[in-house]
């Protein structure tokens, strides 16, 4: 895929530019080959732009002291530059925080927005104590053992046992990121805000897409955020845990392109 650097940042484009553009943003602790499927799939209609953000993949580290402003930042600067107008905004999980805030941040930026397994509420307490302990435990170990314990918790028994062998690409590759990044990524998540009060105020045609064995981000909770939402769209994706866009790419890129088509 076609690769750029921004600021630091890599960035992908594939597709023609004089498309409506796509801006994907992947989740944590993956780069933006997790929508492969999703840009093989759509790259002839539409002009797709994915990066992987600071910290992670081949993106800078620079100082690994991130916030979620700092990557919305990214999101503005990787627009500008690349004079995408009317973006659509696609976030997995981290991404979607990210791409949450961008559209509260940066009103009349994007044209529509497409949230997979991704929540609007920030940490509480219990999910802060957790991040720290991950912080502790890659500051004395490393990333070795941290990786594997979470991407295993992400994905379903189904894909583990029937793709098993990706998934350890997908460890083998997250292994190799900096610490630093990771970890700047998980205080980035941890000091977010909260955006449940935003959700009636957009205005843009929404996609949310759920996992239906989804533990991290459940169904039943992204269901609420699209009540919350005037003009949104639930779709749950079936034989999928919390990484629909890999898990059960067809489904996804179904929901996604049906969505697109409506817009
Ligand atoms: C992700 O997949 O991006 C993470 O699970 C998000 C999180 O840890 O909150």
């Amino acid at each position: 895929m076609p690769q750029t650097t921004i600021e630091g940042l890599s960035v992908y484009c594939e597709g023609d530019e004089a498309h409506q553009a796509i801006i994907f943003l992947h989740g944590f602790p993956f780069d933006a080959s997790m929508w492969d499927a999703q840009i093989e799939e759509l790259s002839d209609s539409y002009y797709c732009v994915s990066y992987d953000i600071r910290g992670l993949g081949a993106s800078a580290v620079d100082d690994g002291q991130f916030t979620m402003e700092s990557f919305v930042d990214d999101v503005e600067t990787i627009v500008n530059r690349l004079k995408l107008k009317k973006p659509i905004i696609c976030g997995f999980s981290m991404g979607g925080y990210i791409a949450l805030r961008c559209v509260e941040r940066l009103s009349d930026t994007f044209s529509a927005l497409v949230l997979c397994d991704s929540v609007a509420n920030a940490d509480g307490n219990e999910a802060k104590l957790k991040r720290a302990s991950i912080l502790k435990r890659i500051t004395q170990e490393g990333l070795e053992g941290f990786v594997e314990d979470f991407m295993n918790v992400c994905f379903s028994q189904a894909y583990k046992l029937s793709q098993g062998h990706l998934l350890q690409e997908r460890i083998t590759l997250s292994r190799t990121f900096s610490p630093i990044g990771v970890k700047g990524c998980l205080i980035a998540m941890l000091s977010r805000t909260d955006t449940t009060d935003f959700l009636p105020h957009i205005r843009i045609p929404t996609l949310l897409c759920c996992g239906e064995e989804d533990t991290i981000t459940p169904p039943k909770v992204m269901q609420a955020m699209c009540d919350a939402i005037p003009n949104a769209t639930f779709q749950l994706i079936e034989n999928s845990a919390h990484v629909a866009p890999m898990e059960n790419a067809k489904a996804l890129n179904q929901a996604l392109s049906e969505f697109l088509k409506g817009l």
